[in-house]
């Protein structure tokens, strides 16, 4: 608790450009949220170097999308909105916790097989230890709440497990946190592939819509998004690429996917994928309209970040000074 208001804690990584699954699955949850808890969003600039990054897309990239937090919604005054890099009790934090992680643990983590799959020539102890970095990131601020999409549920798994192995050793060092997966857009897919999740690295740029496509490519997308010869718009699992865009259409318009599957009833697909892309359009074009309005202003942002880091630093110190008292480690002379 901070104050009277529990705690939430999320983050992104500033790789490649976001796409519509993270607003959905993620930063739009983020501003439902915000005003009832304390929040820390981080942007996870230390994360992103498990996969070789060039320095200085890495540093446009990781701007971008602290601008593009407070763009899509979340008041800075109010909510803490800083780099990981900039808050060094992230990795401090981390060496502790790594101690308390097992090989085995991590070596069951889903996304350390497919990213060690895709990035075979670069296997590094970075990739390997990555969600004992997440769970320092949320552990530092006694997170209650982490809203995510249902891709980092296993993280969050073992950051609990972690905290529980922690705190059963030491006492009631860490708040044990719980994952928020929103109603809807918790997993949104590729639109070329339903099976496949919609992602930042896929190699299809078709798959994806990216928050930054202007108006005419966000239409053209859904226009050629995979469907089906079934022919009619049902949210059921055996037509994954309707569900997805009725999933999206949701997501969009604040519709369930019974109001939905009415309103399209009896008509085609064509006019179906226009509909959903002009909801999507609808949602991208104030968003793109802030994030430009915030671009002409460098000194706010600037502020901003010196400001938020500073505040992230003194609640990640009050934490990391406890459990290294802890752990045993000597007492700092003033
Ligand atoms: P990242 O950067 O891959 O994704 C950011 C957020 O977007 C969600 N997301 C999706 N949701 C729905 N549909 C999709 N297709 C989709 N793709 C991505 C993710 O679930 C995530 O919530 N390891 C994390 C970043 C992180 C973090 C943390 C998150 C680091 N430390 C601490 C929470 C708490 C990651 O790589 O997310």
């Amino acid at each position: 608790m901070i104050g009277d208001k529990k705690v939430l804690f999320s983050g992104m990584q500033a790789t490649g450009t976001l796409t519509l699954g993270n607003y959905l699955g993620a930063l739009k949850n983020w501003v439902t949220l915000s005003d009832e808890y304390e929040c820390f969003y981080s942007v996870v600039d230390m994360h992103s170097i498990t996969v070789r990054q060039d320095p200085a897309t890495l540093r446009k990239r990781a701007r971008a999308l602290l601008t593009l937090y407070i763009a899509a919604g979340l008041d800075p005054e109010k909510n803490c909105i800083y780099y990981q890099s900039h808050v060094s009790g992230h990795a401090e934090l981390m060496w502790i916790l790594n101690c308390f992680t097992y090989m085995g643990e991590l070596n069951r983590m889903t996304q350390f097989k497919d990213k060690a799959a895709k990035h075979a020539d670069n296997i590094n102890a970075g990739l390997f230890t990555y969600p004992v970095l997440m769970a320092a990131d949320i552990l530092l601020y006694q997170a209650d709440v982490v809203p995510v999409g249902i891709d980092q549920m296993q993280h969050l798994e073992i950051t609990r497990d972690i905290a529980i192995r922690f705190n059963n050793i030491y006492g009631d060092v860490f708040t044990i946190p719980e994952a928020y997966i929103g109603k809807t857009g918790a997993k949104i897919m590729s639109l070329q592939d339903p099976g496949k999740k919609m992602s930042k690295s896929d190699e299809n740029p078709n798959g994806s819509i990216y928050l930054m496509d202007d108006p005419d490519t966000v239409i053209r997308k859904f226009k050629r998004a995979v469907t089906d010869s079934v022919g009619c718009v049902r949210y059921s699992d055996e037509q994954p690429g309707i569900k997805n865009l009725l999933d999206i259409y949701c997501a969009c318009t604040g519709k369930t996917p019974a109001e939905a599957e009415k309103e399209f009833d009896g008509r085609g697909y064509g006019e179906f994928k226009m509909a959903v892309g002009e909801a999507v359009v609808d949602v991208l074009k104030p968003l793109q309209q802030r994030v430009e309005d915030l671009n002409r202003d460098k000194a706010y942002i600037d502020g901003i970040i010196r400001d938020n880091a500073r505040k992230a630093d003194y609640y990640a110190t009050k934490t990391l000074r406890k459990v290294q008292k802890k752990v045993g480690f000597p007492e700092r002379i003033r």
